[in-house]
């Protein structure tokens, strides 16, 4: 079966034989059992809301067989989803690994949370490949990684990190926001834990906050105990819009694609912009890696100016009419936001003097994204003193 056909008809095994095309939601925490004697037994699907309901299994089947694990676990938010996973491997004394071009509240989540578990964290140069192992110690217990990296859009070389990673026992965990599964998939790839947001691209419409982990079968017992101790769930409600994001999410994503290429090569050419920090553009330092180990690129890259950051730059982005200024991306919105990658990094260094920028390219005509670029740019020279 080819993926997009996959992506509309996987999960639809509801039980029951309903012959409903979208698994229906069910409000439930109490699941009343059959009898006293299932009191004993943990063998029950259905036992507790906690546990899940007929969407969020559907879902999460979907959702496994799209990256290639075994299983995946749902979480309140992204970032409940990095930190269960990274929870999943790690005890005090451990040492792990994280990339430098982290989502920053990964960063923050390490430097407290772990910190005060008793786990140090290494931050590493995202383009770091096969010399990673120069980190290794012996109690270093995970690499996580995030490719693209957030804010600076550098592509790991994920089969290289791994090999390196496996040579020492050490396990890989990607944040696979940025793609989404349909775009790459890191389990493929040599990673042994993929996640993501699925707020971003997968529930594609703003409305929805929610993370997966998804975990081959030697990892999913860890992972799903994990998952349990710490109580994460979602609501139903949520599973079912995210259920019914995944099933447009190839149109997007190629629609992502296409209107952030166009946008991005025409900013490229414009005097105002240095550079234009998108893995799609042959101009990317990583591009090649880029085309070996992704299917595609979504809608979000970053931007640096030939200026520095100013009044004039925030009246800019004031004025756009398409672009929302908003934190997220993945949305069929487009947004922009400034961004000053030098206030979480650790490991590389960023030039801040210049201003940098993050375009989430939505689902409008490009001609008018273009405009409303141009138009900007208009009133950055205007209010430039
Ligand atoms: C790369 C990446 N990972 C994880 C997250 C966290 O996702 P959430 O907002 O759903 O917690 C984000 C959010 O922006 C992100 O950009």
């Amino acid at each position: 079966m080819k993926e997009d056909t996959e992506i509309v008809s996987k999960g639809r095994d509801i039980e029951d034989d309903m012959r409903i095309v979208n698994a229906p939601v069910f409000h439930a925490s109490t699941v009343l059992l059959p009898n006293a004697k299932a009191l004993k037994s943990h063998d029950l699907k259905y036992n507790y809301g906690r546990r899940g309901s007929p969407a969020s299994f559907a879902f999460k089947k979907s959702l496994a067989e799209l990256e290639g694990g075994y299983d995946a676990v749902l979480t309140p938010s992204g970032l409940a989803a990095i930190s269960t996973a990274i929870l999943t491997f790690v005890k005090a004394g451990d040492h792990i690994l994280v990339t430098d071009s982290c989502y920053a509240p990964t960063r923050r989540f390490c430097e407290v949370m772990l910190k005060r578990l008793g786990i140090e964290t290494t931050f590493y140069d995202p383009t770091i490949g096969a010399a990673i192992d120069r980190f290794f110690r012996d109690n270093t217990r995970l690499v996580f990684c995030e490719s693209p990296g957030s804010q600076t859009f550098e592509v790991q070389d994920m089969p290289a990190i791994s090999k390196a990673a496996h040579a020492k026992g050490i396990l890989v965990i990607a944040d696979n926001t940025w793609a989404s599964p349909y775009f790459h998939k890191p389990l493929t790839l040599g990673a042994d834990i993929s996640l993501q947001s699925i707020t971003k691209y997968v529930g594609g419409h703003s409305d929805l906050l929610m993370g997966s982990i998804t975990a081959p079968k030697k990892h999913w017992d860890a992972l799903f105990h994990t998952h349990s101790i710490l109580g994460s769930s979602v609501g139903p409600d949520d599973v079912y819009l995210a259920q019914r994001g995944l099933r447009t999410l190839a149109v997007r994503m190629r629609q992502h694609q296409e209107n952030a290429l166009k946008v991005a090569q025409w900013l490229e050419n414009r005097p105002e912009v240095k550079r234009v920090l998108y893995p799609a553009l042959p101009s990317h330092p990583q591009h090649d890696l880029w085309k070996r180990d992704f299917a595609g690129a979504s809608g979000t890259f970053g931007v640096v100016l030939t200026t520095p950051p100013s009044d004039a730059v925030e009246s800019m982005l004031d004025g756009y009419i398409h672009f929302g200024i908003g934190y997220s991306f993945g949305g069929y919105e487009s947004l922009a936001i400034t961004v000053d990658p030098s206030t979480s990094r650790s490991a590389t260094s960023w030039d801040s003097s210049k201003t940098g920028l993050r375009y989430h390219i939505g689902l409008e005509d490009p001609d008018d994204l273009i405009a409303d670029l141009e138009a900007g740019f208009a009133r950055l020279k205007e209010n430039t003193p």
